[in-house]
C-alpha cells in the first residue's frame, strides 16, 4: 500500500511508533525511524525488513527536525509521510506537578508535532502532496486525572492538525490524527497495576489494545485508502469515552 512511499516516524525506536514502522516496512515504505535514542532509532531501523535508516532526533528542536528530513531526503528522496508521535509523560496533580514538568510535556508534545507538521509540509507542498499523521490520545479528548500537561497537549495537538489541514489541503497535503486508548507499550506498563486495572474496566471491548492495533489506523491515514480524509481524529480505543 506504500510502495515507492517514504515514511518518517518519530518516538518510533519502540512502542507504537516502532509498531507503524513495522507495519509500513511491510507496505513497502521506504522507512525513517527520528529518535531522542540514536542508538535504539538505528537498532530498530536495522531489525526491519526494509530499506530503513534511524536518526538520533529530539522533536522539540527544530534544527534536528530539519536535519532528519535533510537525512531522509538524502537517503530516500523527500518525505511523503510523517508520524509525530514522539512522547512522554510526566504525570503529577496539578498540586505537585513542576512548571518543569508541565513545559516539558508541553514541548515534546505540542511543539514538536508542529515542528514535524509545517517542516514535513513544507517539502510535501512542493513534491505535490503527502499525509501527515499526527499521536494525540483519548487524554486530550476527556481529561485525565495527574495529566494537566499531557491532557493538553494532546488537545492542542487535534486544534493544531485542524489548522494545518486547513492551511495545507489545497497543496495534496493531508493532517489526521489519531487518539489512542488504552495500548500495552513501555509508556503504559511503568502504571501502577491498580491503575491499569482501573483503565481497563473502562473499556467496552474489556481488552488493551496493541501497538500493531495503532498502526494499522496509521497505514490507513497514510495510504490512498484515506484520500479524501483530512483534519480527521480516529478514536482506537475499543470503545472507551466514545
Ligand atoms: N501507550 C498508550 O497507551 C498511548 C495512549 C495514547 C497515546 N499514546 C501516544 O502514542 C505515542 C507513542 O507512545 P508509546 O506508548 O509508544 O510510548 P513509548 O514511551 O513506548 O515510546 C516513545 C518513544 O518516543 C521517544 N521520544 C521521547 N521524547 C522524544 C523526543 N523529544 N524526540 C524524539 N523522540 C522522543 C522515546 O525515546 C521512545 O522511543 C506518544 O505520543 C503517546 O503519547 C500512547
Amino acid at each position: 500500500m506504500l510502495t515507492g512511499r517514504t515514511a518518517v516516524i518519530t518516538g518510533g525506536a519502540q512502542g507504537i511508533g516502532l509498531a507503524i514502522a513495522t507495519r509500513f516496512a511491510a507496505n513497502s515504505a521506504r522507512i525513517v525511524i527520528g529518535d531522542l535514542d540514536e542508538a535504539k532509532a538505528k537498532e530498530a531501523a536495522a531489525s526491519l525488513n526494509a530499506d530503513a535508516i534511524g536518526v538520533g532526533c529530539d522533536v522539540a528542536s527544530d534544527s534536528d527536525v530539519v536535519a532528519l528530513l535533510e537525512a531522509t531526503a538524502a537517503a530516500f528522496g523527500p518525505v511523503n509521510v510523517m508520524v509525530n508521535n514522539a512522547g512522554i509523560t510526566r504525570d503529577a496533580t496539578m498540586r505537585k506537578m513542576t512548571e518543569q514538568q508541565f513545559d516539558d510535556v508541553i514541548t515534546v508534545h505540542l511543539r514538536g508535532c508542529w515542528n514535524g507538521t509545517r517542516r514535513a509540509a513544507g517539502i510535501m507542498r512542493d513534491s505535490g502532496g503527502g499525509s501527515i499523521i499526527n499521536m494525540s490520545s483519548i487524554s486530550g479528548k476527556v481529561g485525565f486525572v495527574g495529566q494537566t500537561n499531557y491532557s493538553a497537549a494532546k488537545a492542542g495537538i487535534v486544534g493544531l492538525s485542524k489548522a494545518a489541514a486547513k492551511e495545507v489541503a489545497h497543496l495534496g497535503v493531508r493532517v489526521n490524527v489519531i487518539q489512542p486508548g488504552l495500548i500495552r507499550t513501555a509508556m503504559t506498563e511503568a502504571m501502577p497495576a491498580h491503575v491499569w486495572e482501573q483503565k481497563l474496566a473502562e473499556v467496552p471491548m474489556g481488552r488493551a489494545g496493541e501497538p500493531d492495533e495503532i498502526a494499522s489506523v496509521a497505514l490507513f491515514y497514510a495510504s490512498d485508502l484515506s484520500s479524501y480524509m483530512t483534519g480527521t481524529v480516529s478514536e482506537v480505543t475499543g470503545g472507551r469515552y466514545m
